[in-house]
Order: structure tokens, then sequence, then C-alpha cells
């Protein structure tokens, strides 16, 4: 039984903020059974406005808090990371790890029908052209249209995330009208706070634009690839999820109840970083 032990560690998951969470639900879904340890670096977040530099030795420091613990897989459930990153791992090859963008990019190629993509994303993610790039390694007949949303972090970290906040609507329709009018038909939401605000993502795009959560994704992968290796728990009880934070837990709190009360309600430790 080599890998008994590994299987039993968590998986680790990292983000700027409360956006991983969008990772960590899908992964409680889809591995119940699993350990989750979650990293929101909420005292340094939005990630999204700073240079390549600076994202990469945040990257560096958050994957050194999520391996202070026992963990068997790392995620970077954020755009902004995995944009700057590229094709590069930050971990040792023996350490599986995914970002968002490759995931997201596969499933919105396999869903396209009139192989049009939008991304939305960070100005740092568009800038780095990660996504495109992504993409087109894929399908290079594939037309994108990219837009970065500088204002949604913020309303979604501030909790301006009700189907009606009029104010988070007015800037949506700014970043997506262009996408819409542009024609596209799969929609990536490509930093992992914007399906937060589905809903009013959803109302504008309109129904026949399918929405690709790079969260959701990046947690199907890292289920295929856990697999793959042997590396899923065969524990019969669910495993919970451990929140770290690196500003305040009430504010934390506040804010994630809206979409995942586990980590509203759940073990959350703010730590120094
Ligand atoms: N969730 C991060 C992302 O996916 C948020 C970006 C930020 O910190 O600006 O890009």
């Amino acid at each position: 039984m080599k890998n008994q032990n590994l299987n039993q560690n968590a998986i680790g998951v990292f983000d700027s903020g409360l956006g991983g969470l969008t990772a960590v639900k899908e992964l409680n879904r889809i591995l119940p059974q699993e350990n989750i340890i979650f990293f929101g670096d909420t005292a340094r977040v939005p990630y999204g406005t700073r240079s390549r530099k600076t994202i990469l030795r945040y990257t560096r420091e958050d994957i050194a808090i999520l391996r202070q613990h026992p963990v068997k897989m790392i995620i970077a459930a954020c755009g902004t990371v995995s944009s700057a990153l590229g094709t590069d791992s930050p971990v040792e090859e023996e350490m599986p790890f995914t970002g968002v963008v490759y995931p997201a990019a596969r499933t919105a190629c396999r869903i396209t029908k009139n192989r049009h993509i939008g991304v939305i994303g960070t100005p740092a993610t568009i800038r780095s052209g990660g996504y495109v790039e992504a993409l087109h390694a894929i399908d290079p007949e594939i037309t994108v249209t990219a837009m970065a949303c500088p204002l949604l972090v913020h309303l979604v970290e501030y909790g301006y995330t009700n189907r009606d906040n009029p104010i988070t609507r007015l800037a949506a329709e700014e970043y997506l009208m262009p996408i819409k009018n542009a024609g596209a038909d799969t929609l990536i939401m490509g930093c992992t706070h914007y399906p937060i605000i589905r809903d009013i993502i959803a109302d504008i795009m309109g129904q026949d634009v399918q929405l690709i959560s790079a969260g959701e994704e990046a947690a199907k992968f890292a289920r295929d690839c856990l697999a793959q290796r042997g590396l899923l728990t065969d524990r019969a009880e669910p495993g919970h999820n451990i929140y770290y934070v690196s500003d305040s837990e009430e504010s934390f709190r506040e804010n994630a109840k809206h979409f995942l009360p586990d980590a509203a309600h759940g073990q959350v430790f703010s730590i120094h970083i």
C-alpha cells in the first residue's frame, strides 16, 4: 500500500482571496471524502493589479503556507497566479499541481459550437495572454475575445454580490457587452471570484452563452489527476475543510457566508504572512 498515508493527506487550495472558494465548493461536491486546506491571502488581495514579479513572489509564499500542512496536491485557484505561472509548475514534479487556466481552456474548446470564446479576467491575467495561449494551443482556429475587468474582484470582496446589485450589474455590463456583441457562445470566467456573481453575468450574457467557472474546472481536473496517480482517499466518512486567511477571520466569514456556508461556520484561522 505504497501511497496509503499520502492518500489521506488534504488537497491544498489557495487564492488571493475568496474566489478560490469556488474551487473548494466544487471539490466538496465531487470529492466529499477529501480534506481540504484552503489559504486565502485576504490581506494582500487583489493580486490582479500587481506586477508579474510580485504575483510570483506571493505565489511562492502562499504555497509555503500550504506546505506547512500535509498536502498531496496543490491547486492555484486563482486565474491571476495561474496566468503568471504560464506552463511552469511552482512545485517539484512529484507534487501534483494545477492552476485554473488549462482546465478551463480545455472545457471551453470542448463545448463551444461557433469556436468563439470570451474570456474575462483581472488586468494581470488578460495582459499575460495566458488564456489565449492555452486556447490556441488546444485549437489554433479558435477566436478569442478577452476583456480585463478591474473592478469585479473588489465588488465581490466587498460583498456586492446579490443579483440585483446595481453597481455590480453596471460594471459587469461595461465589461461583458463587447464580448456578447462580438458573438462568443462560451465565456470563461477566468478569475475565480467571478462565479460568485454568476447570476449577474448570466443575465447579461443571455441563455445562449455557456459560462465556464475556472475554479470548478480546476477542481474536476484535480480529481482526475489524483485518480490517475492513485491518490484519492479511501476514507468512508466525509472530509472537512480548514480555512486559513491572512486578514481577519470575521471579514472572511462575513463575505463567504453567501455562497459557501461551510466556510462561514467552519474552522477559520487568521495567520500572519
Ligand atoms: N481569484 C483571483 C483570480 O482568479 C483574484 C484576482 C485578484 O486577486 O486580483 O484572478
